[in-house]
């Protein structure tokens, strides 16, 4: 099955199946390189990396694979008060966190020079490595990166949550859009409007977006096999990226009890959440969602709430504890089939296929 729109054509590749990309190290190049081989387009989530570690980690994908790839990155890299704590603040949010860090032996943290990375930094570092591809949610770059992406033949991937969000990548000259269903796991890329006034679903936004904008428009959320795929296709999308189904696949960065977490009945329930990182997510419940929900003002913007949980997470992760990290999950998680992410190509592919010759 191959079908050649302009989606296809623009990115290169055979089938209209992106695996979306994962930040905070989820992603691998060994996934990325198995489903880029097989035909899609395998992404890795960068946003969360240095700029020099940006270099490298194309050089490590194109080593496992001659076709095309694309590196994410978060264009809004911290919200209103996230840059910049200062020390009482900084002892204030240690206050929630101080129990949890006791529990896993984990001693206070020194205050960092910094939360997160700078976007800015990251992109010079991203055009440098010139993929083929470069996919970007919360925001859009400005002019002159964009400018330079299209020197480089670099192919623009930009987010939207809302129709208004469709519009101002469209006016910016971004190459394809990404309609993205509040059903998909993992972060609500929304930029224009606050994520919580941003909740469309994957079926309504993909036939509105399409609509509206003239660029090709790629649909994600809640699409785990070829059925969902094809119905992507007939609601107006020229290809569907995946995430949830690929994070559940042993090559994806998540840490064998999130896979098993994904695959149990425990998946039949997902939140929308902003107790990982500052930003609102979904994933599967856990006692971190239950002790978070009624304390959310408290809590500090993204990144800082991000780095906090960050010093928790390596503790909770050798501890085999599923309680204190993000199990992050989309809404069709308890269709999920497949745990290599070449056989989830193959099924896709063919799945998508069978789909198309049965209408
Ligand atoms: C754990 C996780 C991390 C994600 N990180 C990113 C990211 O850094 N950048 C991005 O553009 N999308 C990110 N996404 C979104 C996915 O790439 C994809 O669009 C989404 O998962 C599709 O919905 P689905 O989970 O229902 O398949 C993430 C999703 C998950 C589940």
């Amino acid at each position: 099955m191959s079908r050649r729109n302009e989606a296809v054509r623009r990115l290169g590749i055979e089938h209209p199946i992106i695996q979306g990309p994962f930040g905070g190290v989820l992603s691998t190049p060994r996934q990325v390189a198995a489903v880029s081989n097989l035909g899609g387009l395998g992404s890795f989530g960068a946003y969360h990396l240095a700029p020099d570690a940006i270099g490298p980690l194309a050089a490590d994908i194109r080593s496992q694979t001659a076709r095309p790839f694309a590196l994410n990155l978060w264009v809004g890299d911290h919200d209103d008060g996230g840059e910049k704590i200062d020390k009482s603040e900084f002892d204030r949010i240690f206050e929630i966190f101080r129990p949890y860090f006791r529990e896993l032996d984990v001693e206070k943290p020194a205050m960092p020079a910094r939360y997160g990375q700078r976007f800015t930094d990251q992109v010079e570092a991203l055009i440098e490595a010139a993929p083929p591809a470069f996919s970007f949610v919360f925001g859009i770059p400005g002019p002159d990166v964009l400018a330079r992406c299209k020197k480089q033949d670099i192919v623009t991937i930009g987010a939207a949550t809302s129709i208004a969000e469709a519009e101002a990548l469209e006016d910016a000259g971004i190459d394809l859009i990404i309609a993205t269903g509040f059903d998909a796991g993992g972060h609500r890329p929304s930029f224009l409007a606050r994520a919580e006034d941003s909740l469309m679903g994957t079926f309504a936004l993909t036939q509105l977006v399409s609509r509206r904008v003239k660029v090709p428009v790629i649909a994600a959320g809640g699409i785990a096999d070829g059925r969902g795929v094809r119905a992507a296709l007939a609601l107006g999308a020229q290809a569907a990226q995946i995430g949830t189904a690929f994070l559940a696949c042993e090559e994806s960065g998540a840490t064998p009890e999130h896979r098993a977490a994904l695959f149990s009945a425990k998946a039949e329930q997902t939140a929308l959440t902003r107790a990982f990182s500052g930003r609102l997510a979904r994933g599967l419940r856990n006692r971190w969602v239950e002790e978070m929900a009624g304390r959310a003002a408290e809590l500090p913007p993204f990144p800082i709430q991000s780095w906090f949980m960050s010093q928790l997470r390596p503790a909770a992760v050798k501890a085999g504890r599923t309680d204190l990290i993000s199990l992050w999950s989309g809404q069709i998680a308890p269709n999920l089939k497949h745990r290599r992410a070449g056989e989830l190509m193959r099924a896709l592919i063919d799945e998508t296929a069978a789909a198309e010759a049965a209408l």
